[in-house]
């Protein structure tokens, strides 16, 4: 069978990460996925930058809106971050008829309603792994691993940036200012860092994931959100000497009146697992009604654990492209509605 052809928009480190994977891991992937997976054209803004970042031999255009509809693309793939023009190109991907594969958390979180819409009446498949906690498989464990179970809370320290900040303030008692500074160099905050300072990224994630744990729409909305810019060292030290660790949490769960969906920094017994994540590595706890406690760890940011779930929804899509149309929308998108009754 011919390779699967997928678009690129976007040129920066998650693309150069995806289509260095790709190439490494070309035959596992084609056994897994059963045919080829292959970049057929990349959109950048800068095509100079992009041919330096992923090699000379991608064809390269900026007409994004061209490729994201072109007819020989099968799955188109946004790396492209922010609301607009992401949220245009991929809804005309979606009328277009191809397949969605996106590690865009925001558009996701606030817009991922309409999108999962348009996907469920066009028959296309949206899946966005890579939106959430980097390379932990964490969307895929929850709707497949997990599938036998009543979630009844998520928890998770799902923002690396604000994670390393409290690590290191703690471990090295340096100043909020310098280690923002460092995490902006190493490349792990956002393009705006007030959106991982603030809770705003972390709130993203938490909403998609609560939209997957509980059947309910995304509702960025309705989260509290509160950051860890009011934190300083003496916090961070009298946490410790009383026995505690603060982390950024983002917090999903059922309660008798509705679901909580909530970010906010949490003081946790130094002894408990999730108290001992640091740097930038992300965790996730999921309590589950018949299998328990279950936590997932890794690294949720960088070129390559983010292509790393970027792929395996490539991996999925190509599978599932050719399956029975009727399968496939209930199984990568939200059932819009399904839940829409239980209040936030
Ligand atoms: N700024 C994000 C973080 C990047 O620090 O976790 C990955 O989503």
């Amino acid at each position: 069978m011919n390779p699967i052809q997928i678009a690129l928009l976007g040129a920066g480190t998650v693309a150069s990460g995806v289509v260095k994977v790709l190439e490494r891991n070309q035959e596992e992937l084609r056994r897994r996925a059963g045919r080829g997976i292959e970049v057929a054209a990349v959109a950048a803004r800068n095509p100079e930058k992009a041919r330096e970042a992923l090699g000379q031999d991608l064809p390269i255009t900026q007409d994004f809106m061209q490729l994201a509809t072109r007819s020989d693309i099968d799955i188109v793939v946004e790396l492209m971050g922010g609301i607009s023009p992401a949220r245009e190109l991929v809804l005309a991907a979606i009328a277009a008829g191809k397949h969605v594969v996106t590690a865009n958390k925001a558009l996701i979180a606030l817009h991922g309603n309409e999108i999962f819409a348009a996907a469920q009446a066009r028959g296309v498949m949206v899946a966005f792994e890579a939106a959430v906690a980097g390379g932990i498989p964490i969307i895929k464990a929850l709707r497949e691993g997990l599938a036998a179970n009543r979630i009844e809370w998520v928890a998770g320290i799902i923002n690396g940036t604000t994670n390393f900040i409290l690590s290191e303030m703690r471990d090295k008692g340096a100043s909020f200012e310098t280690v923002l500074g460092e995490a902006q160099r190493l490349g792990y905050a956002e393009a705006d860092p007030s959106f991982d300072i603030e809770g705003i990224d972390a709130a993203h994630k938490i909403t998609i994931l609560c939209a997957i744990a509980f059947g309910v729409p995304v509702q960025f909305d309705k989260a509290y959100i509160e950051g860890i810019a009011k934190l300083d060292a003496a916090d961070i030290r009298y946490a410790e000497l009383l026995g505690y660790r603060i982390k950024l949490l983002g917090i999903t769960r059922r309660t008798p009146a509705g679901i909580e969906l909530r970010v906010h920094p949490t003081l946790i017994p130094a002894t408990r697992l999730v108290a001992n994540v640091e740097g930038a590595m992300n965790a996730v706890v999921v309590q589950g009604d018949a299998v328990g406690a279950t936590l997932y760890y890794g690294k949720g940011a960088g070129p390559e654990p983010t292509a790393s779930s970027v792929i395996a929804d490539l991996v999925d899509v190509t599978r599932l492209h050719t399956a029975d149309p009727e399968q496939r929308v209930p199984h990568l998108a939200f059932q819009p509605g399904a839940l829409a009754d239980t209040p936030i």
